[in-house]
């Protein structure tokens, strides 16, 4: 077995990995919620005589009840009687089963009095508004002046691109298992922040922090949405267990998960990219439009991607948001950057062609050696190595000519795009415990949404201590653990690496201290500069002294040692850190059907050191098929009539499935990266961006044809 494979795999496999929603609890109550019928309105009553009568109908709680906690962002929707967007929770029924708590849902009368809605970007554009922020960074951007650059450029490529909205649906719905002890209450959630969770509670109960425990052991996945839009049917449900007296449970149906736990916003952008002669770029302009709701400002940092991808002294961004009644955004994988690559990297291989230039070169002539927009230089960046090592995989210089390979009834065609994803880190403790039979325990209260975050925790303190991973434990997914990162953001691995080393390390020193002291260890009297830990050993680097680290534990420490050590990010840095990666994909098109098949996707990353390459090939894997749905099938469509979600189920919602899948060749390029701890970047999001432009690339290598939106349809290829 690969020492390389999830150390919770078997659980998982056996079905004996128990996620939130399967938390047994004593007298359990089940919960369903109480739907708005309309996409914009107010709730003037709710009367609940006929749901009442279901058998096993137990209780409801809504707007009366939610008063009760503080005003917040995360609790406005349930205070407030307006109705934002349709299926919108308006209360909460718990009953004896799930069978009579839907029932009872559907009894409530509900009286509401409706208003227009708006159910469509194009309805209210010219209410658009520009917002402060994109993400983390500000909305907008002025570098040198774009406008006069591209009116004197030598080729100007203008385009206008469009993405549709997303929902992530990772493959385990939402759920809540809440049990009160008085006034503690216990949330088993499946949440990418049991910290956020837990601080989330506390503010709208105003319940000390002390006084939550949230768990949330494992995930079947997140992808963004396992966040704050998920908490005030939570605040419902733990509403209800603490009346009730019992425990009550939340799950969420998949339909739900298109209205409840956010989306990928849909963007129009307008890029303008303009060039010199020698196809260097001289401006870009990048002005993005996006949805968000009624009720809260999302905006993803679509733009951003072109402040900082090439090389260019003249940058404008902006971006713009709609409020409409639908549903909010939130981030999905690779936020922002999976959209705004779409445009750039569409754009330049439209200039490539029209500049004679291979789509590589361009990119190789247009690298940023240093981060213009932050004006620093990259902590490390192996890009070129990308393009390099990409190409020379793919078969890039002996592809054939544009439209000339043909396989049987489909036309080939090639396409690339670089893909990139900043780097980002948090505060993060992490514990560490060795008994003293030599058990190696690791504790942090992050949590793995199934990236593999136990298996790589526990081989970065197993490496520190030489210990096997069979002997290795990892404890995740809980309050009551040292306080570790939201997962999110291509983080987590960066964040607790430096914790969870640091940790292992006062464990080691503690035990060479032992070893070099202790007159019954032939390691007696070696300075502890000497000594090193691997294979189970204490051992001498430079003589043949050594003795099994159970035999020292055993002797001198038989009740164990254990550490604990935090680690924060710098408040500033004075270098920019990236992940970076080059995608070059084949399609075959059926064009009498409009079909399209990926037939080969070949993806080179560079995102510092691989702490476990089988992992980030799985990760890097993952990223490709959501950006190849996302590119090719995902597409969230609102009912312009009713505001309702069309085809709200995987029977409509298309999702990429085995047998869209290629073969994927996945090269990790070796990157040292000096300044961040342990040399370490994120890798989760990188697969998710750039794919989508490859695809579109090679769509037009195959057929000659431009698809500027995505997802890329049948229609568009006939
Ligand atoms: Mo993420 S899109 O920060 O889970």
């Amino acid at each position: 077995m690969s020492a390389d494979l999830r150390i919770e795999a078997a659980l998982k496999v056996a079905g004996r990995a128990v996620f939130p929603a399967e938390t047994p609890a004593t007298g359990l109550l089940y919960a369903a919620l109480v739907e708005a019928p309309v996409a914009s309105g107010e709730l003037r009553a709710l009367d609940p005589t006929a749901a009442r009568a279901v058998p096993g109908f137990v209780d409801i709680v809504g707007h009366a009840e939610a008063e009760g906690l503080k005003a917040s962002s995360n609790t406005a929707l349930i205070r407030e009687r307006t109705i934002h967007f349709a299926g919108q929770p308006l209360a909460l029924v718990v009953a004896e089963s799930p069978g009579a708590a839907e029932q009872a849902a559907r009894a409530v009368r509900l009286e509401i009095e409706a208003r227009p809605a708006v159910t469509a970007l194009d309805q209210a554009l010219d209410q658009a508004y520009a917002p402060k922020l994109a993400g983390r960074v500000p909305a907008e951007t002025r570098r040198g002046d774009a406008a006069t650059a591209i009116a004197g450029a030598h080729l100007v490529v203008r385009g206008r691109y469009e993405t549709a909205v997303n929902n992530h649906h990772p493959m385990e719905p939402h759920a809540a298992v809440c049990v009160w002890e008085g006034e503690r209450p216990t949330v088993h959630t499946n949440t990418q922040a049991v910290f956020g969770t837990r601080a989330a509670i506390a503010h709208a109960f105003q319940l000390p922090a002390d006084d939550i425990r949230v768990v949330a052991r494992y995930l079947g996945g997140g992808f963004g949405c396992k966040g704050p839009l998920w908490w005030p049917w939570m605040f419902l449900a733990m509403i209800a267990a603490r009346r009730a007296g019992r425990p009550v449970r939340l799950e969420l149906s998949r339909a739900q998960l298109f209205t409840l736990v956010g989306r990928r916003q849909e963007t129009v952008q307008e890029l303008a990219l303009g060039f010199g002669a020698d196809g260097r770029l001289v401006g870009i302009e990048h002005d993005v439009l996006a949805q968000t709701s009624t009720h809260g400002e999302y905006v993803d940092a679509t733009a951003a991607v072109s402040r900082w991808l090439y090389a260019c002294p003249n940058v404008s961004t902006t971006h713009r948001l709609v409020r409409t009644n639908e549903p909010q955004p939130i981030p999905m994988r690779a936020p922002g950057v999976a959209p705004g690559t779409f445009a750039l990297e569409s754009a330049l291989d439209e200039a490539a062609e029209r500049l004679g230039l291979d789509p590589v070169e361009l990119r190789v002539r247009n690298f940023a050696d240093r981060d213009q927009q932050a004006d620093k230089p990259w902590s490390s960046n192996g890009l070129l190595e990308c393009y390099r090592v990409g190409a020379e995989r793919f078969g890039w210089a002996g592809r054939p000519a544009p439209g000339a390979a043909r396989d049987g009834r489909w036309r080939l065609g090639s396409g690339m795009a670089t893909a990139c994803y900043p780097v980002h880190r948090q505060p993060a403790s992490a514990r560490v415990r060795i008994s003293g039979e030599g058990a190696l325990t690791v504790q942090c209260g992050t949590q793995d949404m199934g990236s593999g975050t136990y298996t790589v925790l526990g081989q970065m303190a197993a490496a520190q201590l030489g210990v096997a991973m069979a002997d290795v434990t990892v404890e995740l997914g809980d309050t009551w653990l040292p306080e570790g990162p939201y997962s999110g953001g291509s983080m987590v691995t960066l964040s607790i690496l430096p914790a969870a080393e640091a940790a292992a390390r006062q464990v080691r020193a503690q035990l060479a201290e032992l070893a070099v002291t202790d007159e019954a260890s032939p390691l007696a009297g070696l300075p502890v500069e000497d000594l090193e830990f691997a294979d189970g050993l204490v051992r001498s680097r430079s003589g043949n002294a050594a003795e099994p680290l159970v035999d020292l534990l055993r002797r001198r420490a038989p009740a164990g040692l254990e550490a604990e050590a935090s680690a924060t990010p710098p408040e500033a840095s004075d270098v920019s850190g990236m992940g970076y990666g080059a995608v070059f994909v084949e399609v075959g098109i059926d064009p009498d059907l409009g079909e399209l098949r990926v037939r080969r996707v070949t993806a080179a990353y560079a995102a510092g050191r691989i702490l476990n390459p089988l992992l980030a090939k799985s990760q890097h894997v993952g990223g490709l098929i959501g950006g190849i749905g996302m590119a090719l099938h995902e597409r969230t469509v609102t009912d312009r009539a009713t505001g309702r979600i069309l085809g709200d189920g995987f029977a409509d919602y298309l999702i990429p499935v085995h047998a869209d899948m290629p073969e994927f060749d996945i090269a990790l390029v070796d990157e040292h990266d000096p300044h961040l701890p342990g040399g370490v970047k994120g890798i989760g999001m990188l697969g998710s961006a750039g794919v989508q432009a490859a695809i579109a690339n090679a769509v037009h290598d195959a057929i000659g044809r431009r698809v500027r939106h995505l997802p890329i349809r049948i229609e568009d290829l006939l």
